[in-house]
């Protein structure tokens, strides 16, 4: 098929080199003409792990290229919306990129030969591709959606480190539509992908995509509550976890305990689903609760780190992993942002290490902080260490040999911790 996506974002990439890989021509339009130049240059400008290799291989085998032309669609017979859809500042989202994209979609549509599919692949809130995308898309090229232009709405559910593991293997492939035929020719591009098919309307399907981060999300903030009542019980919540995640209706994963959930979608998911419920007239109490919960998890680290120190003032506060998750360098809505906000608001002198996120880190957090190479050289002469991402080098016993250290992560096991350092848990 010949597809184009719009976005070279994680989404947008990874599901373009995903579909270059098997065997599909596929251009890749982005407004952001560095990022056209980087995938041509068979480069990722996002570090996801194997999406290098896959650009490369599909800008070396012409199955994929990246323009800023919008006219390229026109020798496409589907068009995958893939920008990007963050936060506004009161909770709502920001549906500006989707807006614009679908107006030039439609603009290109006007002069298009035959039928063509849109599919937006970008978390929208409920409603958002019926009243927002289609008007647009039926305004701008004077035709009709559902006769003239097929519309589908095909959630995207990739993590962030294993994207490119997720597209081959999902647990569901969910397609919206309103005629049949669109959301065949969806199921078309997951030939050879084995999963369970979920055929829905179109706004039941960006519902899907809703709940499956809001139940994500209520999981963490559930497990993260309990974890801070175990704490004050004397007992550990990661054992508890073990006695309860065997009920095959509970599960175990997702239930790591911690400093909390951040990232490009957790956050802003659920933002936008409480924010379209207030409008709705309907207060969704349980969802504002798990960000409330979410956000209280770095506010109490930071009293327990106070109550240990006494004054943060002119202390030296080493802080481990900026990214939201190990293996990924984005730190959109990371813990460590607020915690490091926090703790530079209190006087602290901040020394931070991570892998790979101190690049993107550096150009949102204040230039006081002190940006160590290594995380020896971080805990070095420190008061206190915070651990905020469980990457892998911070499951090193010596780096924490005789400090005073905050586990946000369980890097380590408390009970060992506890013979080599002044070891304290977040949660547990
Ligand atoms: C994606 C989804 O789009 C979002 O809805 C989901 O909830 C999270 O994942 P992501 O791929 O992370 O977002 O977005 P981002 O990495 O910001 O990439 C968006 C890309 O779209 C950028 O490269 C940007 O330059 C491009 N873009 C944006 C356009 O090409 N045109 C626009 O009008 C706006
Ligand atoms: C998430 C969804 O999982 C994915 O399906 C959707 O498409 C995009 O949003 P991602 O943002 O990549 O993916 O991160 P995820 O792996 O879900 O982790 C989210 C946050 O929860 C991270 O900050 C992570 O550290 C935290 N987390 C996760 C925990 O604190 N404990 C856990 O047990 C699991």
């Amino acid at each position: 098929m010949n597809i184009s996506v719009i976005g070279a974002g994680y989404v947008g990439l990874v599901s373009a080199a995903a579909l270059a890989g098997k065997g599909h021509d596929v251009v890749v339009i982005d407004t952001d003409e560095g990022r056209v130049r980087t995938v041509n240059g068979k480069k990722s400008p996002i570090f996801e792990d194997g999406l290098e290799e896959a650009v490369s291989d599909g800008i070396e085998s012409n199955r994929l290229k990246a323009t800023g032309d919008y006219d390229e669609i026109l020798a496409t017979d589907i068009t995958l919306i893939c920008v990007g859809t963050p936060s506004n500042p009161d909770g709502s989202m920001d549906l500006s990129c989707i807006v614009e994209s679908s107006k030039s979609i439609g603009r290109v549509l006007r002069a298009k030969k035959g039928r063509h599919t849109v599919v937006v692949r970008s978390t929208v809130v409920p409603g958002t591709t019926r009243g927002v995308v289609i008007p647009a898309l039926e305004q701008h090229s004077g035709r009709k959606a559902h006769v003239d232009f097929g519309v589908a709405m095909n959630p995207e559910f990739l993590q962030e480190g294993i994207a490119l593991r997720c597209y081959f293997n999902p647990d569901r492939i969910v397609i919206g539509d309103e005629d049949g035929a669109t959301g065949d020719m969806v199921q078309q591009l997951y030939e050879g992908i084995s999963a369970p098919v979920i055929r829905t309307d179109i706004t039941t399907a960006e519902m899907v995509k809703f709940v499956s981060n809001a139940f994500l999300a209520t999981k963490l903030s559930f497990i993260n509550e309990i974890g801070n009542i175990c704490r004050r019980l004397g007992i550990d919540v990661y054992d508890v976890v073990k006695g309860v995640g065997l009920d095959y209706r509970i599960g175990r994963s997702f239930l790591r305990a911690g400093i909390g959930f951040g990232g490009s979608c957790l956050p802003k998911d659920l933002k936008g689903l409480v924010h379209s419920s207030r409008e709705l007239g309907y207060r969704a109490q349980l969802l504002e609760s798990v960000l409330e919960v979410n956000q209280n998890q770095v506010v109490n680290m930071l009293a327990m780190v106070c109550e240990k120190l006494v004054d943060l003032d002119g202390k030296t506060v080493c802080v481990l992993g900026l990214a939201f998750k190990p293996d990924v360098d984005d730190i959109r809505n990371a813990p460590a942002l607020e915690a490091i906000r926090l703790l530079l608001e209190k006087g602290a002198l901040v020394k931070a290490y991570d892998p790979l996120a101190m690049p993107n880190a550096r150009s949102v957090l204040s230039p006081e902080v002190q940006y160590a190479r290594t995380a020896e050289e971080a805990v070095a002469d420190c008061d206190c260490v915070l651990v905020l991402t469980e990457w892998d080098e911070f499951r090193n016993e010596r780096l924490y040999q005789g400090k005073v250290v905050f586990d946000g992560r369980r890097v380590m096991e408390p009970a060992r911790a506890r013979m080599f350092c002044d070891f304290q848990g977040i949660s547990w």
